[in-house]
């Protein structure tokens, strides 16, 4: 986790960096730094907090004049969220900076050495360590930068994204990349560096992804190059064209990037279906699963590995790809699978679905399963991200950037794209006769102006929400497509309002989790129209004679609920395999407003990063 940003031209480093490091604050928020080169030396400023302390801070420290520039937003690894372990780190001698991605996991071995040559250290992290060893190698070696840091490179055992400055040198930066993302903008005499594009997507539509293994020497005036970093091998720079605009990174009138991306989920869904989805014609097309089409359907079976929200999508999948295709489908933890010794063959197809695409426990998933010869198919929404570069096929969800840390536009699309796999797939196996299809791609269709339509439901959410804003317990209960949802329900509310919530499907209560049950336990039950419905009201009425509280999220026109429920929302009616798309979105509000009531940092919420790039 952790954002970089850098920045070598003709402009002022300062306001880019701190602009830069704003947006990439998603990826981690526990402390923020930037080093400047004004023209005669290297400044630091640094701070616990987040970006705004950083301004605050170094309106104090430093002249923010200068056109070379690295900055950090932080997710802690080693070493607490304070000022001295915050980035950027600056080596013995004073001359080098550095700011740094990733972990380090040999840094104590690596620092015992440097000690026993002298090194001291102000910091516990493992970045520290690693610019004075990058320093102690171009003393020794009597080497350039670039060298000394490749050279260093190859003695540390973990995972780095870096940027690195001389102040003796300061016509040059040297980028280096192993298992953490890192592009690079190119300008008219000018280089912007960062964690993803959106720092520099108002200066340069031009940008190069740095690959693993991959290093960057930076020369203004000159060209970049790109060498691999075990071999020295040059390699040819790809300038790719950047998609994204200024407008879909910032929050459009709402309060947060949450509520923006919420409301966003009609066009996202539509923009998820646009092309792929053709119901004139009555087809699904989609090209990743068309030009391996033979692996799908030879496969024993579907293997789905993901984490968090990405992994309660995968769990709607599983229903839906049994269902439809009536391929044997498994949902699997990417941090439990790749440590197991599973057993894959040739014939599984392994489905890593990952909103960031940069996620280390589905990368490490996705690594072993292609090791043993399994066909990986990668379901991300960043375009470009190591996932989707890793995987042998895989279609993108196209919600546009997630900024919120919370997931919500990422989840209903990654179903939506699951669902036109499986419609894809159910149609070549036969599983699916041609007037069932045909019902459901248009049915598929209708969903975002079902969406747009339940989005009105947000006072209503919001007066419940006032209710209940101050339990410290919620259960929330779904069955079949909806036992997900409940998951993802319950995860939604513990991330950003921190209230302790669980989901369960709404049979296993009476296993255990009933006895929790008082007047001052809300349960959220998902008890839509075809979702095995007298199953759940019952489980609803033996709630309700322990006094728990019941919020109901019923298909409208529902009467037996509403009699004895204390709250009910309605969702419109729909195919039961799509009404998750339709009864997460008012859990998602009602997650929203009770974090927003209580006061929450709902887009940034504590202990949490968008993007988990460590295990
Ligand atoms: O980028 P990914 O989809 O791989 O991320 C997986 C999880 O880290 C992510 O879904 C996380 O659980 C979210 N905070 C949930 O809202």
């Amino acid at each position: 986790m952790c954002g970089i940003v850098g920045y070598i031209g003709h402009r002022e480093a300062y306001p880019i960096i701190i602009e830069g490091l704003k947006r990439l604050e998603y990826r981690g928020y526990d402390s923020a730094g930037i080093a400047l080169f004004d023209g005669n030396d290297l400044k630091i400023s640094k701070t616990k907090g987040k970006v705004s302390d950083l301004e605050q801070r170094s309106e104090q420290e430093i002249t923010k004049n200068g056109s070379l520039g690295i900055g950090h937003t932080r997710w802690a690894t080693h070493g607490v969220p304070n000022d001295v372990n915050s980035h950027p780190h600056a080596s013995n001698s004073g001359d080098l900076a550095i700011i740094h991605n990733g972990i380090i996991e040999n840094y104590d071995a690596l620092k015992k050495e440097l000690i026993s040559r002298g090194y001291t250290f102000q910091s516990d992290t493992d970045t520290e360590v690693l610019i004075n060893l990058i320093e102690d190698v171009k003393k020794k070696e009597n080497v350039k930068l670039g060298k000394a840091i490749q050279i260093a490179l190859n003695q540390v055992i973990g995972a780095y994204a870096i940027a690195v400055f001389d102040k003796t040198k300061p016509g040059e930066v040297v980028i280096a990349r192993l298992g953490s993302p890192l592009a690079v903008g190119i300008g008219k005499d000018e280089f912007f560096i960062a964690s993803d594009a959106s720092p520099f997507i108002e200066y340069t539509k031009n940008a190069i992804y740095l690959e693993d293994e991959e290093m960057a020497i930076i020369r203004l005036g000159k060209d970049i190059k790109i060498r691999k970093i075990k071999d020295d091998s040059l390699v040819d720079p790809y300038v790719q064209e950047l998609q994204m605009n200024l407008e879909q990174i910032e929050k459009g009138g709402y309060d947060h990037f949450m509520l923006k991306e919420i409301h966003e989920q009609p066009r996202a869904i539509r923009d998820t279906y646009r092309g792929r989805l053709l119901r004139d014609k009555a087809i699904i097309k989609m090209a990743g699963v068309e030009d391996n089409m033979k692996k799908f359907l030879n496969a024993d079976r579907i293997i789905i590995v993901a984490c968090g929200t990405s992994w309660h999508a995968g769990l709607v999948a599983e229903y839906i790809f049994e269902e439809f295709s009536r391929i044997p489908v498994e949902v699997e933890y990417a941090s439990e699978f790749r440590y197991r010794n599973p057993v894959i063959t040739e014939k599984d197809v392994v489905i890593a679905i990952s909103q960031s695409g940069e996620t280390a426990d589905t990368l490490a998933a996705i690594k072993l399963a292609k090791s043993k010869g399994a066909f990986v198919f990668g379901v991300c929404n960043v375009v470009g991200s190591s996932i989707a570069r890793e995987t042998d096929a895989g279609a993108y969800t196209h919600a546009g950037p997630e900024i919120g840390v919370a997931s919500t536009k990422a989840f209903t699309t990654q179903i939506t794209v699951l669902t036109l796999m499986a419609l894809r797939l159910a149609r070549a196996k036969g599983t699916m006769s041609s007037s069932d299809f045909r019902l459901h791609i248009q049915e598929l269709e209708l969903i975002p102006q079902k969406v747009e339509q339940l989005l009105k439901v947000d006072e209503h959410v919001k007066d419940i929400a006032k209710q209940y804003l101050l339990s410290t317990n919620c259960l929330y209960l779904g069955r079949g497509y909806n036992f997900p949802v409940a998951l993802e329900g319950a995860l939604k509310l513990k991330e950003i309002s921190y209230i302790h919530a669980e989901g369960y499907p709404a049979a296993e209560m009476k296993h255990g989790p009933i006895a929790l049950i008082d007047d001052r336990m809300p349960v959220i039950v998902i008890a839509t129209s075809k979702g095995h419905y007298e199953k759940v009201v019952s489980n609803i009425q033996e709630i309700k004679s322990r006094k728990g509280k019941i919020i109901a999220i019923v298909t409208k026109g529902d009467t037996a609920v509403k009699e004895i429920a204390d709250h009910v929302i309605e969702i419109p009616e729909s195919e039961e395999a799509f009404s998750p798309l339709l009864t997460t979105i008012p859990l998602q509000l009602l997650s929203y407003h009770i974090a927003v009531m209580r006061n929450c940092n709902v887009d940034q919420p504590r202990n949490l990063a968008k993007s988990v790039t460590v295990e």
